[in-house]
């Protein structure tokens, strides 16, 4: 016996890789339901050996279903994932839409799997954002042996990010420039993304940060502990797939470099590479595909009393994303739906 499970949003980036990594990791479905919106009523995605045709969420009825995995954006989530949790289907979102409510647990497995049990106030789960997802799944297991006080973190994110559409900005504006005769200007980046980096993801607070710098804060906050504090400088990159981070950690208690490496290494989610040679770390093309958060550089801040920086890189779809939220769905499988 397994779970009737619903994928919404399943021919965006994060949806079909939702589709992949449920088949990848055996979850144990018993009846898959694809939805999209009526624009994509009928094309066909991959679910393993198997195609499944696409349904119209505005007509799809959730009743029956235990789980849905939502990849659609804040708007479609607030019209839709209500729905669903009132019908008694159990909503994974991905949106930003559910992260900050007091009542919805935002889970990075990893981290505060003790958290799943916070589901059935609202029936609504949260994923995080994809750049906070992998610095977490890093920062935990130092923050358990170390205690962090302060994160510096600057982000090099992928146009899959921003969805399909930004996929295809950069690789339309890519070609355009050896191409001249056709134009594109920017149209999901606020400036053009080939050969460029951009340092504005989501809108302007009122601060002068970004609400994409904003969530990291807030987010890192809410799954790993209120009281560390968190500064971040977030930046688009020509990169189609896969973030990478530099972070500098401050921790109340000395932590040494090898002892860091070491508790890295054995902790779940994580794949250290670390040689201090040419080619000796790893790079988003690397990570593409892969379940693992990639750790490499770890090295000591002489700057601060105790301080150390890495560098972080993972599949934003994967990890970030997709990932993420069928991971919650095995420990809502495991802990509290418990059938498979
Ligand atoms: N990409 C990432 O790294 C990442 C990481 C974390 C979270 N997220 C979040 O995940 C969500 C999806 O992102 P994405 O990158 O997969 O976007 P995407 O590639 O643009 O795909 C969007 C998906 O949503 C569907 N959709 C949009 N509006 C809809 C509506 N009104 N009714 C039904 N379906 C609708 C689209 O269907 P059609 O094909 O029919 O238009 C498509 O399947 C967003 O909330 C995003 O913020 C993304």
């Amino acid at each position: 016996m397994g779970y009737r499970v619903v994928v919404v949003g399943a021919t965006g980036n994060v949806g079909r890789e939702m589709l992949n990594i449920l088949a990848e990791r055996q979850f144990p479905v018993d009846e898959l339901a694809a939805l999209a919106s009526r624009r994509s009523l009928g094309t066909e995605v991959s679910f393993g050996d198997k195609t499944l045709t696409t349904q119209d969420l505005d007509t799809f009825d959730f009743t029956g279903w235990d789980m849905a995995l939502f990849a659609v954006g804040s708007a479609a989530t607030k019209d839709y994932a209500p729905k669903a949790a009132a019908a008694g289907c159990v909503v994974i979102d991905n949106s930003s839409l559910y992260r900050y409510d007091p009542d919805i647990p935002l889970i990075v497995p990893e981290c505060n799997p003790q958290a799943i049990h916070g589901y059935a106030k609202k029936n609504i789960i949260a994923n995080p954002n994809c750049s906070t997802a992998q610095m977490v799944v890093a920062l935990k297991p130092l923050h358990d042996r170390a205690r962090i006080k302060r994160v510096v973190v600057s982000t090099y994110q992928s146009v899959s990010g921003a969805g399909k559409d930004g996929m295809d900005e950069l690789w339309d504006q890519t070609k355009a420039v050896y191409n001249p005769t056709s134009e594109h200007p920017p149209k999901t980046f606020q400036k053009q993304i080939a050969f460029n980096v951009i340092p504005h993801i989501d809108t302007f607070m009122e601060d002068g940060s970004t609400k994409e710098e904003w969530k990291m804060v807030a987010e890192t906050k809410k799954i790993v502990d209120t009281s560390i504090k968190v500064t971040a400088t977030c930046v688009r990159v020509p990169v189609f797939v896969g973030h990478s981070e530099a972070v500098n950690i401050e921790f109340e208690e000395f932590l040494d470099e090898d002892e860091a490496r070491d508790i890295l290494r054995e902790s779940p989610g994580i794949m250290v590479i670390d040689k201090r040679e040419s080619g000796g770390y790893v790079t988003p093309v690397e990570c593409v595909g892969d379940f693992a958060t990639f750790i490499s550089r770890v090295r000591q801040d002489s700057t601060i009393e105790n301080g150390l920086n890495l560098w972080c890189v993972s599949d934003n779809l994967r990890k970030g994303a997709a990932l993420n939220a069928v991971q919650i769905a095995e420990l809502l499988g495991r802990e509290v739906l418990k059938k498979g």
